[in-house]
């Protein structure tokens, strides 16, 4: 009806989309995530679940984080930031496969267990079983009560407001930053870092929420690279380090709101498979932030052009190296690398919804997703 409409119109606060909403909330949204945690001037990081259960962190002979869909891909990015910074072995696992293939558990294991619905039926049940066995569950949530949240011993909430868009958006970067925050308390207690790090890192971390207005500022030059490639049949997403996560991520939304074929892939790895793929009607979307990889994504970047591959790379601003190599380019501020993903995913979102709606489509209700998969 009419008043439907209108309620709509207004719960989407005059964006077309909740998903555009969404993305364009994110400044705020990791601000709530981090505010009354993060306190970059006195140099903590105040989390009652995580303090209440410092000895089994800190302790942990091993971190499993068990997710599905976007929220496994927060969890490797975490994988990358824990191992980094806490020196404790992490393994990602995809909770359908976890909960099947009898998991050796130990005692001193930690489970972390990441989602936003938090009533993911597979992401549940690999839990429930994990908890039986004598594993710790700390879960990761978005929606507060929910089953996840309830069943875990303890937990950290991600406090991004309702999400409506069927894709992730707000609740992944939230997701990455209290990962994030967890990691560095754990690293600070146990001393795997010194302090001169972890204050760098807290600033950091603390600057990010004004650093995305930038990163979301180019959305009507995303809308016309939308416009240039959305009839490709195909598109390979590549990146490294912390930035191969959001080359997944970044896969998963233009498949899931555009339904173009997209692969996400180690960008070293596409020499093994995925570069017989390329040639002038591939896109190539190259996550290429300024960080301790630079040099080798330059190379892969040389090696798709070789190949006449079309190169649109989200870069650091003032890389002119990349700037003058790739055929289109996305800019977002430079932050630490640890914190990159933070920044480099937000374009990657905003070109898979422009090329869902330049295509037509339904981006708040893709066609056979569900906003939470309750049933196996
Ligand atoms: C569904 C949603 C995805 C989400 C995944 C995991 O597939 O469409 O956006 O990433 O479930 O959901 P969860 O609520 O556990 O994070």
């Amino acid at each position: 009806t009419k008043l439907d409409m209108e309620l709509a119109a207004i719960e989407k606060s005059g964006y077309d989309h909740f998903m555009l909403k969404e993305i364009f909330e994110q400044p705020h949204t990791i601000f709530d995530c981090l505010r009354g945690r993060l306190d970059a001037a006195a140099g903590t990081i105040t989390m009652a679940g995580v303090q209440n259960n410092i000895e089994q962190l800190k302790n942990a002979s091993r971190i499993i984080i068990v997710a599905c869909g976007t929220s496994w891909h927060a969890g490797l990015v975490a994988e990358y930031v824990i191992e980094e910074l806490c020196r404790i072995p992490v393994e990602v696992e995809y909770a359908s496969e976890f909960r099947y293939r009898n998991p050796v558990i130990h005692k001193g294991d930690v489970i972390i267990a990441v989602s936003q619905s938090g009533e993911t039926a597979d992401t549940l049940v690999a839990i429930e079983k994990a908890k039986e066995q004598g594993a710790t569950i700390f879960g990761v949530v978005n929606v507060v009560g929910s089953s996840i949240a309830r069943i875990s011993h303890a937990g950290a909430y991600t406090h991004a407001g309702p999400e409506i868009g069927v894709a992730s958006t707000k609740a992944f970067t939230a997701q990455v930053v209290v990962l994030t925050m967890i990691a560095l308390k754990i690293a600070h207690e146990k001393g795997s870092i010194d302090n001169k790090r972890f204050m760098h890192l807290l600033n950091e971390l603390q600057e990010i929420p004004e650093k995305v207005p930038a990163a979301l500022k180019d959305s009507e030059a995303i809308r016309k690279l939308a416009e240039k490639y959305k009839d490709a049949k195909d598109f390979l997403y590549l990146g490294r380090g912390y930035n191969f996560p959001i080359a997944l991520e970044g896969a998963l939304k233009l498949k899931e709101i555009s339904y173009i074929h997209a692969e996400g892939y180690p960008a070293a790895e596409m020499k093994h498979g995925p570069i017989a793929l390329v040639d002038e009607t591939l896109p190539v979307v190259f996550v290429a932030t300024k960080d301790s990889y630079h040099e080798k994504i330059v190379s892969n970047i040389q090696e798709i052009k070789a190949r006449k591959g079309k190169v649109i790379a989200v870069i650091t601003e003032g890389d002119e190296i990349i700037s003058k190599m790739a055929d289109d380019v996305i800019v977002v501020p430079a932050a630490d690398e640890l914190m990159a993903p933070l920044l480099s995913v937000i374009p990657l979102q905003l070109l898979a919804y422009y090329i869902g709606v330049a295509k037509g489509l339904d981006v708040d209700k893709p066609r056979n997703l569900a906003k939470s998969v309750t049933v196996e």
